[in-house]
């Protein structure tokens, strides 16, 4: 194991830690007792915490961020050259790598057109909610506001985010919520909700049916995960995406699609929607933009909805009114050109297509060992498996002893994630995400440790 620094050497920092930090989605009562984990160094596929203690990282930075892998200094170069020359000003203005990011990502999206900068996922998607809202303002009178979005996808921490937010967990108790938003069910298969063999196509004329229901001229847009992330790494059934595309077009629905986590080569192309042939009007994306080197998240609009703003040059109120600081930093695109230069020049969207299908392939051997496991669902490097108590009547394993399986990872020195907190009694699919750069000795350490884990905790 290697050791970074003498254990001691980061005494005063846990403790500042300890008596100071508020950590995310943390019950801290723990840390009255136990000592959180600082990670303090990162290089490729592992980091390394306070205690010398090294990792495999098979979530990509605990949450599918760190695409490009720890420790790259060329990107690392890249933000403190921009920042020393230029590093803020308002976006109303432009800057270098601000333009020249924007032509890049464009260029490997057909179809797409304008990119709005700002900071996070959920700010993304904010502004996307926004502009579907001053659509219907401008052309409807205000009467296709609604927005839809699924049972189990996530867009966010904000309120009108978990407003659209379809697990129940993560926004029980932040209410009231924001008006207009109107849930349809999810499209996992392996929880079915229909007995019939086009389970895509009838999952997606549920959302058909609450469109009907909530009325046409009521909705404005539709907004799903492509491949539902912490709600369980749902991948669509065969079919589902082309018949969703063509419901919108039929009732004249914006199609927005989150691509937090999935886009930026996190599925094997520049985004998940890309594997299904269909067009949005709408993408946002954060995680992998920049690899988590620096806070930026996009939304990309087609040309037609850009053009919805300014079709009225003599109306004040006609342009999007919006402003992002931080959407004027220019560390963000600047790393997220790099980022995309490393992906392209290392060839990590084919690698992680094939190390998409080993990972898929080992977690099926797993599966037929381990009777826990129910299913296993991915697209590239973007994976999980449904841990259940019983196979037959697929009742789903306690979340105690799913978080036991994670913390048997992490005693070997593997990090793995799981579904938590977010759907009542299904926080129960094991979420791997390794970064793109992962090798076949990564894919298989992962998954030997999960072997391990499975055997030490469900026998
Ligand atoms: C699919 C999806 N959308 C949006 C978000 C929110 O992103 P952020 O945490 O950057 O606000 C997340 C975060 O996990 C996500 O997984």
């Amino acid at each position: 194991m290697n050791q970074v620094a003498p254990v001691n050497d980061f005494q005063d920092t846990v403790s500042a830690d300890r008596a100071h930090v508020w950590h995310h989605l943390t019950q801290h009562k723990i840390h009255e007792k136990v000592d959180p984990r600082i990670m303090v160094e990162g290089k490729g596929m592992r980091v390394w915490d306070a205690n010398g203690r090294e990792h495999l990282d098979g979530v990509s930075g605990g949450v599918w961020t760190v695409n490009v892998g720890y420790g790259r200094a060329d990107i690392g170069q890249a933000i403190a050259d921009q920042v020393t020359k230029m590093n803020f000003f308002a976006q109303n203005n432009g800057s270098v790598p601000g333009a020249l990011f924007a032509k890049k990502l464009i260029e490997r999206m057909p179809g797409m057109s304008r990119v709005y900068y700002v900071n996070s996922g959920s700010e993304a998607n904010e502004k996307a909610f926004k502009m579907v809202r001053q659509i219907a303002q401008k052309r409807y009178g205000g009467k296709k506001h609604k927005i839809l979005y699924r049972e189990r996808d996530y867009h966010g921490s904000t309120i009108s985010t978990i407003s659209a937010g379809g697990q129940f967990e993560r926004n029980a108790h932040y209410g009231p919520y924001t008006p207009g938003f109107v849930e349809v069910p999810h499209c996992l298969e392996y929880r079915a909700q229909w007995d019939v063999e086009d389970y895509g196509l009838r999952a997606a004329d549920a959302i058909e049916e609450v469109i009907l229901r909530e009325g046409p001229d009521t909705v404005g847009a539709l907004c799903l995960e492509t491949v539902t992330a912490g709600g369980g790494v749902i991948t669509p059934p065969e079919g589902y995406w082309p018949r969703v595309q063509e419901i919108c077009r039929k009732y004249d629905i914006l199609l927005h699609l989150d691509e937090v986590v999935c886009g930026i080569g996190r599925t094997g192309k520049w985004f998940g929607y890309q594997h299904y042939g269909i067009q949005p009007d709408l993408v946002t994306m954060a995680k992998g933009v920049a690899s988590g080197y620096a806070a930026i998240a996009c939304l990309v609009t087609t040309e037609a909805v850009f053009d919805m703003f300014k079709d009225d040059a003599s109306d004040p109120m006609s342009f999007f009114r919006d402003i992002s600081t931080y959407g004027g930093c220019t560390a963000g695109p600047a790393a997220a050109l790099e980022n995309m230069r490393i992906i392209e020049e290392e060839g990590l969207l084919e690698n992680t297509l094939a190390m998409g299908e080993r990972l898929m392939g080992n977690l099926r051997e797993l599966q037929e060992r381990h009777a826990a496991i129910g299913d296993v669902r991915g697209l590239g490097l973007f994976c999980g498996a449904e841990l259940v108590a019983d196979r037959e009547t697929k009742e789903p394993a306690p979340e105690a002893k799913v978080q036991a399986v994670i913390a048997e990872c992490m005693a070997q020195g593997v990090i793995i994630g799981a579904t938590a907190r977010a759907i009542p009694g299904f926080n129960n699919t094991l979420c791997l995400a390794p970064a793109l750069i992962a090798t076949a000795d990564d894919i298989d350490a992962i998954t030997a440790a999960i072997d391990v884990a499975l055997t030490r905790v469900f026998g």
